[in-house]
């Protein structure tokens, strides 16, 4: 099938091809409409449908007999495990489980926390809850109490799922001291707490957790149970503007279609063949490309725990590839980045034969053309870039390697759009550009399957957030181009997101949290430009007066550690005077940040003093940044 007329027909006839690509699914009840727009600007995918998730990407590949494939290989370097589950065990796993959840008295529409390293007990979690209609959110094991708090409440958990921690390189990260912090400072009260004790890291278990294995004990096994297909399979919470993060909601009948489409389409991977995603769970990528597209398409999806490069195993993508056969491996650009830092000329390739490889997946941030290059020439597949956001949970923008025709790769793009998303280029008015003017990156509505239709308990930050700003279109947020030819590039977000690792981070939240230490008068933090991570944030505090700068700069830093997490990787701090504000008293952050990234900026109108951007420009230079 040529990409040309399939795209056309995704946006002429979006009732045949989505009802057609439904078909890939096994229904309860096989829906007879596919959008209901009647309630723009939400659609409403596959409103008659009745489906179950899970039993989609666990029983009803053992229904066809192929319980003993491969499901999931776990591969963990940090502890020395390597473990296959089959189909078969899988359901097995999940099934027992999912009785677990129903002796707690967790049922359809339920939330459960699941805050767990990478281990195969998360992914069973997830799975258990699909099976029962609980709706799972899972918290990244990177972020610290205060957000696993905010998650508690908004999502007014019933259960949290645990583990005694995870590990990582180089130290291990303990999570019930953690989950307690967030217990004692959330408002809302879950029901319970069940976790994992790992051996490697063992734990003192409160006395009122349950511990895993006891609670499994004895457990019968239970069934899928029959959802809607507009029934939420799970919450993600993403970073926002502000501290508080969104609750980005997922329906169980779009995501299984669009996840099911773009395994066999987008990544060109089939039942029986294996994927890895060298996420993590506690990510989008890790929710739709670990966990459900390829389980939903009967491949073996690879759970891998630890970092694929450094330490312990600085060759591990290319052992992983060689060991199970990996046929697509998709990351985040910084992963290579780090890769071709530490071992530019692939010493650790050398011996290993990763002929399996057909390509490379790169999505969570812009891909710099020198490491795809990089990467093409090292690995002589072809490099592809997607572009999707925790909203959509799957691509946006990508080549499609499963069609007859692969588009023609343009360097710093992700190409071209995916079915449904028509995707257009605003000015800040909502007049369209011409062709290679940079604008507002926006779809038109309705948003295909799979893209989030509310927010969590939040339907009207939902509408102001996203819908408000160009009625008719969905705001994604990001800065970017179409060209002549059609293809999209993405350059920048157009609020006060980063990018940190592929990591979205709000500065709000950083600000919020720096702004709570009694010495801060005022602060901005701005994403500066990495060669490792794209981005890192960096703080501009002003200091109340009388107080030590040095002290307070180390303070601040663990204080955003323990508020937020080591994944806002926070440690660039810059003591300046006063920070630059418009006569109405707003931080002029777009100049900051354009100054940090050696760009020339125009002492805007409205600026109250202009000397505060010299000054600040000094900070920035004797950090490494502005020019
Ligand atoms: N639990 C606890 N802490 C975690 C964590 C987790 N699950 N994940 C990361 N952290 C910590 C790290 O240990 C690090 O702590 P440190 O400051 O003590 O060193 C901090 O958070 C920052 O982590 P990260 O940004 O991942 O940096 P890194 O230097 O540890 O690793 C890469 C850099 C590039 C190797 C890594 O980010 C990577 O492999 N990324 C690509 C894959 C990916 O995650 N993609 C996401 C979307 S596709
Ligand atoms: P997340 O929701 O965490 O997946 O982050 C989504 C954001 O990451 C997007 O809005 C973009 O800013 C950025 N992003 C993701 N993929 C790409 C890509 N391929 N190119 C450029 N930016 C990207």
């Amino acid at each position: 099938m040529r990409y040309a007329d399939l795209y056309a027909r995704s946006l002429s006839d979006p009732q045949g091809f989505w009802l057609e690509a439904a078909q890939a699914l096994d229904w309860i009840k096989f829906p007879t409409t596919a959008c209901d727009f009647t309630h723009a600007p939400a659609a409403k995918w596959f409103p008659d449908g009745q489906i179950n998730t899970c039993y989609n990407a666990v029983d009803r590949h053992v229904a066809a007999g192929r319980g003993d494939a491969p499901a999931l290989i776990y591969d963990s370097p940090v502890t020395g495990i390597k473990q296959t589950f089959t189909f078969a065990q899988l359901q097995h796993e999940v099934a027992r489980l999912a009785g677990g959840l129903k002796n707690l008295g967790v049922g359809k529409g339920d939330r459960v926390l699941i805050y767990m390293p990478m281990v195969p007990q998360a992914v069973f979690a997830m799975l258990a809850c699909a099976r029962l209609g609980a709706v799972h959110s899972v918290i990244f094991g990177g972020f610290a109490a205060r957000e696993i708090a905010a998650r508690i409440d908004d999502a007014g958990a019933k259960l949290i799922l645990t583990a005694s921690g995870g590990i990582e390189p180089a130290r291990t990260v303990p999570y019930i001291p953690l989950v307690l912090e967030a217990l004692k400072t959330a408002r809302h009260t879950p029901e319970g707490v069940v976790c994992l004790q790992r051996p490697e890291i063992p734990g003192d278990l409160p006395s009122d957790f349950l511990d895993w294995h006891t609670w499994l004990d004895g457990a019968v096994p239970a069934d899928c149970v029959a959802l809607d297909a507009t029934d939420p399979l799970y919450i993600l919470y993403t970073s926002g503007t502000t501290g508080a993060p969104k609750g980005i909601v997922r329906e169980n009948g779009g995501h299984g279609v669009a996840m099911a489409w773009s395994m066999r389409h987008l990544y060109d991977v089939h039942e029986g063949q294996t994927f890895w995603a060298a996420s993590d769970i506690g990510w989008v990528v890790g929710h739709s490309y670990i966990v459900y597209a390829p389980l939903i398409a009967g491949c073996a999806t690879v759970l891998f725990e630890g970092k694929p490069v450094g330490t312990p195993d600085p060759g591990a993508f290319w052992r992983v590839i060689e060991e199970y056969q990996v046929r697509a491996l998709f990351t985040a650009p910084t992963a290579m980045r780090a890769i071709k830092q530490q071992d530019a000329d692939g010493t650790y390739l050398k011996g290993r034969d990763i002929s399996s490889l057909k390509y490379l997946f790169l999505a969570g941030e812009r891909c710099d053309p020198p490491t795809a290059a990089w990467a093409e020439d090292l690995l002589g597949v072809p490099i592809v870039d997607n572009w999707w956001q925790t909203e959509t949970a799957w691509a946006i923008c990508s080549n499609f390697m499963g069609l007859s025709d692969p588009l023609p790769m343009k360097p710093g793009s992700p190409s071209k759009p995916a079915p449904g998303y028509d995707v257009r280029v605003l000015d800040d008015e909502g007049t369209p550009v011409e062709p290679g003017q940079i604008g507002n990156l926006v779809v038109k509505l309705p948003l295909p399957p799979s893209c989030f239709g509310t927010l969590w308990g939040g339907h009207e930050r939902w509408l102001e957030t996203y819908m408000s700003e160009f009625p008719g279109f969905y705001q994604t947020g990001d800065a970017g181009l179409i060209d002549e030819d059609g293809y999209v590039f993405v350059m920048s977000r157009t609020d006060d997101v980063m990018n940190v690792a592929g990591h979205r981070l709000s500065t709000g939240a950083l600000e919020e949290v720096l702004a709570s230490h009694q010495a801060v008068a005022e602060c901005a933090v701005i994403g500066v430009a990495d060669d490792l991570k794209g981005q890192l944030p960096l703080g501009l505090i002003v200091l109340k007066s009388g107080w030590d700068s040095a002290g307070v700069a180390r303070e601040c830093v663990a204080l955003v550690r323990e508020k937020i997490g080591p994944v806002a990787a926070f440690k660039l701090i810059a003591l300046v005077k006063r920070l630059p504000k418009t006569r109405s008293g707003k931080i002029l952050r777009a100049s900051l940040r354009k100054m940090a990234d050696g760009e020339t900026v125009l002492i805007p109108p409205t600026i109250d003093d202009p000397a505060i951007l010299d000054e600040i420009r000094v900070e920035l230079q004797t950090l490494g940044y502005a020019q």
